[in-house]
Order: C-alpha cells, then structure tokens, then sequence
C-alpha cells in the first residue's frame, strides 16, 4: 500500500479511488461498444493508467517504486476485470439477439400460395377423359401448318370461298402456304396419313384467327377435334357418342339437337346443340332465346377427304368434329366474355376449383 502524502499526485488513496471508480463504472457497461470506451478511458494509449505510468519519471525517486507497483497492479486488476466483463457481454449480447430473433413456433405458418389449372386445361382434361374412356386416343399437332393440311386436303382448296370462313393468319404465302391453324382439323389428314383404319382419336390444341376480339371472339382459343374411322362407321355412331359426350359433360338429362350445317370436309354436316342448362329449354339471355345451345360441328367425313390420305372410301368411313373449349367453359360455368381468359387475372382464375394435377 501506498502511504506516502499526495504532493506527488498520486497518494494510495487516489488509486483506490480510481480502481473503484474504474471497476464501477465497468459493472454498467453491457455492450461492447461501451466496453471499447472504457478501456479506451482506462488503459488506452491515453488511458488514465497510462498516463499516470507515463508520469512516473517525474516522481521522485523515493516513491517511484512503490507507486509504480501499485500503478502495476491496479492494470493488472483493471485488465483481469475488463477479460472477465468482456465474457459477460459476450454473453448478454446474444442472449439479447436470441431473445430479438426469437420465432414463435406458435404462429400457425405462411401458405404458399399454390395455383390452379387455368379453366382450359381443366376442360381439355375433362373433355378428353371423356372420350379417352369411349375409346378414343389423345394426340396432338403443329400449331404452324402447311396450307395443304389446314385447307386443301379438307377439301377447301385455293380460290375456294369457303377459306374465308377461317380468317387465317399467314406464316408465309409466297411458295409453299404456312399459317397458324385456324382450326383443329388438319389433325385429320395428319392422323390419317400416318395409320390404318381404324382410327380413333381426339385432338385438343391452340388455335389462331385473324378476327376482331369481343366477348365472344378471340384472335387465340382452343379445339378439340374428334376422329373416328373404320369399316361400317354411320352417323348413328356420331349421335351415340356425342349424346353420350354431352351428357356426362353438361348433366344426364340433357336433350340434345343435330342440324344440318355445311363444311366443306363433312357430308354431311351437322351442327350439335344441347338443350340449354340455365332455362331447360325455355328460352333465356344465354340460349339466346332459343333453349338451344351449340357446342359443336361435325359431320361425316367427306369421301375426298378420305381419298386425299389414301383411305378406300367405298370400304372406310367415318366421322369428325370439332368443338371451342373457351365456349365450353363459358357455357358450364357462366362465363359472360372469353378475353377474361388470357388476362391472366387472378380474381377470375382462382375461382375455378384446383383439381389434382
Ligand atoms: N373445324 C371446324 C371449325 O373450326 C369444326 C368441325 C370439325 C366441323 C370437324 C366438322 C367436323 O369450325
């Protein structure tokens, strides 16, 4: 201990006041910033321990020794006490950190958000199941076709007025004709002229029409196309099967009507209409009035068309149709305009059930 008197500044009074004062304030500090400032304040290069061993030489010579040493020794307690401190903050700090972090494993946890079919792939899977389990094989085409097979091989060939009825997009015109297909149906030719009767096939796939978009029309949609071909096929077949078709789709009690329509690859043609599901046949906004509803055209398939793909007409025949999925969807749910299918919008889209994909 120190007992010589203060004139010289540094009395052992005043070191204890200064461990006490250092240690004292050490106890407060809990971070390790304010960690830093103290022993920047304490043993630093400027620190008050420091400064006062740098004073040394100017004591005199009797008492150097004896405050030196104390001086020594109140560093060596202020350092073992500044480790010790820097332990404990250790520890506060992440018990603060953890505490911030926390996660409650309470909170019931975010879904993710999972989508849904959009409406035309449900209806393609349902319509084609339909058919898959009368029979029928699924198969797709090129949405880029060959003129040939979008018209000429189904009998509509240049110059034909009948091509204007599918406002064709052309690829290219000059040498050979290349178009986005209007349609479904040069799945036909391509089906045929690959296999041997029989054939039994049904086509969904992407269509284009250069066409003015309302709330019926878009310049983008879907067909299925259906094909049936073999010895003894008859219309009978045609109406069994698209009654059946009809039925499992829109409901058991539905009525349905074939009338004659014209299209230049079926002879003869038909249109398909069920009995309207919103008013039964009474007549209402979306039947048009009439109780009636068309959901497709068919027909027979014409003996040229045959011929084109080397069929034998006079031992094969057949059937073909061609339906919009858009419409079918329209009708089965209410849909009052087809462009709300290609906005992408989600307050429409996720109104239609999620089904396993
Ligand atoms: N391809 C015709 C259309 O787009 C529909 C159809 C297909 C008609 C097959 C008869 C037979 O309108």
């Amino acid at each position: 201990m120190l007992s010589s008197p203060g004139r010289h500044g540094v009395s052992s009074g005043e070191i204890d006041q200064l461990r006490e004062r250092a240690l004292h304030e050490l106890q407060e500090v809990t971070t390790h910033e304010a960690l830093a400032q103290w022993h920047a304040r304490y043993l630093g290069r400027r620190g008050e321990i420091t400064q006062r061993l740098r004073g040394l030489g100017s004591l005199p010579a009797d008492v150097r020794p004896q405050v030196g040493r104390a001086l020594n020794a109140l560093k060596e307690t202020l350092e073992t006490a500044y480790a010790e401190r820097e332990r404990i903050v250790r520890e506060l700090e992440l018990a603060a950190r953890i505490e911030a972090e926390a996660v409650d494993v309470t909170l019931p946890g975010r879904r993710p958000a999972i989508g849904t079919l959009h409406p035309v792939t449900q209806m393609i899977r349902e319509v084609t199941d339909i058919f898959a389990h009368l029979g029928f094989q699924v198969v797709e085409g090129p949405e880029v076709e060959y003129g040939y097979y979008a018209f000429d091989a189904l009998n509509i060939p240049p110059e034909h007025p009948a091509r204007d009825v599918w406002d064709t997009i052309f690829i290219e015109s000059d040498q050979k004709e290349i178009v986005l297909r209007p349609h479904t149906s040069p799945m036909q030719i391509r089906v045929m002229e690959r296999r041997k009767p029989p054939v039994r096939v049904v086509v969904p796939g992407r269509c284009y029409r250069y066409e003015a978009v309302d709330a019926t029309h878009e310049w983008h949609f879907h067909q299925i196309e259906g094909l049936a071909v073999d010895e003894h096929i008859t219309m009978a077949d045609l109406k069994g099967t698209l009654a059946e078709f009809a039925r499992q789709l829109f409901g058991r009690e539905r009525r349905v009507r074939f009338r004659c329509d014209f299209f230049p690859f079926v002879e003869p043609g038909v249109d398909f209409a069920i009995d309207c599901m919103f008013c039964r046949g009474e007549g209402c906004r979306v039947c048009g009035g009439s109780g009636w509803i068309e959901i497709l055209g068919a027909g027979m398939v014409h003996p040229q068309v045959l011929r084109n793909v080397g069929y034998d007409p006079e031992r094969y025949t057949g059937w073909a149709f061609g339906m919009g999925v858009e419409r079918l969807v329209m009708l089965k749910y209410g849909v009052p305009d087809i462009r709300y299918f290609y906005q992408g919008d989600l307050r429409f889209l996720s109104q239609f059930e999620r089904i396993p994909i």
